[in-house]
């Protein structure tokens, strides 16, 4: 057991360097936050963090994306309170329960088509680990052996989604990550990865990535998948252009590629949709879920279309989750979080809506307004 006096609100050393410093003693070297956020957080609440030493701060980290909510959001507060005292089971492996089955039924109720064409995959825990669960479902379907993957795309530091993830900062030290991974240019408003730019830009890049896929002399086989961000986060909150999105359903649609699209940061209304590919109007063939779908505790789902479930059977237990798959406390608190980060409620969703991510010039072409962006 921990010493209860030693991590009491009011008994906290009130010394930022304290902890850190004790930090360094405790933990690996692979610690990044706090490298550039020198602090112990005591409290938060909302939008607000406050330090050890009382400093409080607007926190536009949210755990990247996680509290889509803020922290301690009282409805999910109420939500764990009620578990903790309600008996209801800690650890059930995939067995199912009866607050499970209400997330179901709301989670497929939030995909597209009110989710009639898709089934849940639950995975666990992480955003990285149903990463890895969909493209071993996509690589499994397909017989196919290779992914494609767009610079600028992030999905994680698992072994694979690293592979298909694109700064190459944490890729150069792992030797021979996962092979057969073929990376393609993103569109960026800013920085054309063809040096075209605007409309002529977005052209030519779904022109480029239709002839890779289409010429039997790209020297490149048909992929299982190809996997995308709709707005990538970590590569700078940039906007696929709807038009570009559509191209890359169209061709992989026609060739039984399997369209998977990374919705782990952009999900559950932060583009002003419930995802941020209903922007450009198309059905992914699997979306990942992560973050805010657990409302801060540790979920991680997918969204699969049936038709591609039936190649899964092979897939068994030990080969598409694992034995800490999230809590059944998960769901019962990742319900109301669901409920209220999905429901389009002015005060959530609309805010991101109104600012129209794909079509809004101020928004998607600052640099026109102010110098220095871009
Ligand atoms: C788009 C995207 N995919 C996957 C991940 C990986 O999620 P996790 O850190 O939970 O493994 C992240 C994390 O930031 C992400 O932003």
């Amino acid at each position: 057991m921990l010493n209860e006096s030693a991590v009491r609100i009011d008994s906290l050393q009130k010394d930022n360097a304290h902890y850190l410093r004790r930090q360094g003693q405790f933990e690996s070297n692979v610690r990044s936050y706090p490298r550039k956020l020198p602090l112990a957080i005591a409290k938060a609440h909302g939008v607000w963090v406050t330090d050890v030493e009382g400093k409080t701060y607007l926190d536009c980290l949210a755990g990247a994306g996680t509290l889509a909510l803020g922290h301690n959001h009282p409805d999910v507060m109420a939500s764990i309170d009620y578990f903790i005292s309600s008996g209801m089971p800690m650890h059930t492996l995939d067995l199912t329960t009866p607050q499970k089955d209400a997330f179901s039924e709301k989670l497929l109720s939030l995909l597209p088509g009110q989710g009639r064409d898709y089934c849940l995959q639950f995975c666990g825990p992480s955003g990285a680990d149903a990463v890895e669960a969909a493209l071993k479902l996509a690589k499994t379907f397909t017989g196919r052996s290779s992914i494609i993957s767009f610079s600028g795309g992030y999905h994680g530091m698992t072994h694979g989604a690293l592979s298909v993830t694109g700064n190459t900062g944490p890729k150069d030290a792992v030797a021979s990550l996962m092979p057969g991974v073929q990376f393609m240019p993103y569109p960026h408003e800013y920085r054309c990865p063809l040096g075209i730019g605007g409309e002529a830009g977005i052209e030519a890049l779904g022109y480029y990535f239709t002839q890779f896929i289409e010429d039997v002399e790209s020297g490149v086989s048909l992929p299982a998948a190809v996997i995308l961000e709709a707005v990538q986060g970590e590569g700078g909150v940039n906007c696929a252009p709807p038009q570009w999105l559509r191209r890359i359903r169209e061709v992989t649609q026609r060739h039984g590629i399997l369209l998977i699209i990374d919705e782990v940061q952009a999900g559950f209304g932060r583009t002003g949709k419930m995802f941020a590919f209903e922007h450009a109007g198309i059905e992914p063939d699997i979306i990942v879920m992560s973050k805010a779908v657990g409302g801060g505790l540790p979920l991680a789902v997918l969204g699969l279309k049936r038709e591609f479930d039936a190649g899964s059977r092979a897939l068994t237990r030990g080969h598409s989750g694992a034995t800490r798959w999230p809590w059944p406390r998960g769901w019962r608190r990742s319900t109301p979080c669901s409920n209220r980060t999905c429901q389009p409620r002015p005060h959530v969703v609309a805010p991101g809506s109104r600012l129209d991510w794909w079509s809004c010039s101020n928004v998607i072409r600052p640099s026109a307004r102010c110098e220095g962006v871009g």
